[in-house]
């Protein structure tokens, strides 16, 4: 094995954040607002948001699609890196905090760039996927660990060849490897691993950043 961070630190988080590029100041502002909520821990991090836009902006993507809303802050993100002509589709079955992610859309000046639609993220995909396919640049999935499988199948469908499907939660802070985990998420998501780690369809890689991080490259 080659040499390998064992643990993350607070310092180290924060000095990888202090030396990657900087988010936006409406990023940051829906990043601190979504904190004070009870549910803050289910926001994306500065890093998955920091890589999300890296991600989108080496295929140029112009139409990405968000699984998992919450308060906007994978949706804000990947709208910054599309730009003003692109479309970023999200969806949530639940419009809770869509009024604290609309002020911050609007602040950044994307909120023309973002369509939400409240729906169960499968049912939609679905509907998506009777209009168009290999069409969509990245596809972010964050929401419904149990769908995980069915959502990932649609979004096969609809990510372009050299597109992306990330895809967060997947190492459950570390839980997955801990035989007696009692995290009921774990068992789909163990088998939604080892099934993207057998499919000739995508090339990918499951990185330990935020709860773990699955980046599939569709070929
Ligand atoms: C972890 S949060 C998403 C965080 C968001 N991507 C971000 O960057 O801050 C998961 C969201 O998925 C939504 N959700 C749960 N089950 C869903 C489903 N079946 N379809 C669509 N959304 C769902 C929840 O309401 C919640 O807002």
């Amino acid at each position: 094995m080659g040499n390998q961070i064992t643990e993350y630190s607070a310092e180290l988080y924060d000095y990888r954040i202090s030396v990657s590029s900087r988010l936006s100041d409406a990023w940051q502002g829906l990043a601190a607002e979504t904190d004070h909520l009870h549910q803050a821990q289910m926001r994306s991090s500065e890093d998955i948001a920091l890589l999300l836009q890296t991600l989108a902006k080496s295929v140029k993507a112009e139409v990405v699609v968000d699984v998992g809303t919450f308060t906007g802050c994978s949706a804000l993100a990947l709208a910054e890196a599309v730009g003003a002509n692109g479309k970023v589709l999200t969806y949530d079955i639940s419009d809770q905090h869509l009024a604290m992610a609309q002020k911050y859309w609007d602040a950044a000046g994307v909120a023309d760039v973002i369509e939400f639609t409240k729906s169960d993220a499968t049912a939609a995909l679905k509907q998506l996927a009777k209009s168009t396919s290999n069409s969509v640049d990245l596809i972010f999935m964050d929401a419904n660990k149990k769908a995980y499988s069915d959502v990932f199948e649609l979004a096969i469908r609809l990510v372009k060849p050299g597109g992306y499907i990330i895809v967060d939660d997947t190492l459950w802070a570390g839980k997955i490897v801990e035989s007696d985990s009692d995290i009921r998420q774990v068992p789909a998501l163990r088998e939604f691993n080892e099934s993207v780690s057998r499919d000739a369809r995508v090339q990918a890689v499951v990185l330990p950043i935020g709860n773990g991080l699955t980046i599939a490259l569709k070929l």
